[in-house]
């Protein structure tokens, strides 16, 4: 990934942050899914007061990307924090997050976390999710 790309899925990330609905927890996530095709697709936490229905930022992106007819995924920028405030750590995807990228992943999937545009880490789906369960295991 160019550093303008990751610059832009960054800015996406923590703009679409502030959209999070998120009282319980008072943790505020925003993602950006960058398409084979250069569409970016964003998405916030939404959560639940029955809690566990709750839909996690990167779910909430890759909901909106398969939605609109996407499969093909290069990467997702994830920025998380206490709401209000930017992000003071590297927020990581959850289990069942990696999971359900997982489903779209032909393995090269690169992961940005986000704490600003100009301070970013970059990983990959392979490394956070090893020996990981797919379709192809059915
Ligand atoms: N959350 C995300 O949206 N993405 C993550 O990768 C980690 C956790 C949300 C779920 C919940 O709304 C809040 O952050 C606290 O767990």
């Amino acid at each position: 990934m160019t550093e303008t790309v990751k610059k832009l899925l960054a800015q996406r990330a923590l703009e679409v942050r502030q959209f999070s609905y998120s009282p319980y927890s008072g943790f505020a996530v925003g993602a950006a899914l960058l398409c084979g095709d250069g569409t970016i697709f964003t998405g916030c936490n939404v959560e639940s007061a029955a809690y566990s229905p709750t839909s996690c930022a990167e779910r909430t992106a890759l909901c909106q990307a398969v939605s609109a007819g996407h499969r093909h995924f290069l990467a997702i920028a994830i920025a998380g924090g206490p709401a209000g405030k930017p992000p003071v750590s590297y927020c990581y995807p959850c289990g069942v997050c990696r999971q359900m990228l997982r489903e779209f992943d032909s393995g090269k999937l690169e992961i940005l976390l986000v704490k600003t545009p100009e301070d970013t880490t970059l990983t990959t789906l392979a490394e956070l999710l090893p020996h990981s369960f797919s379709a192809a295991d059915l």
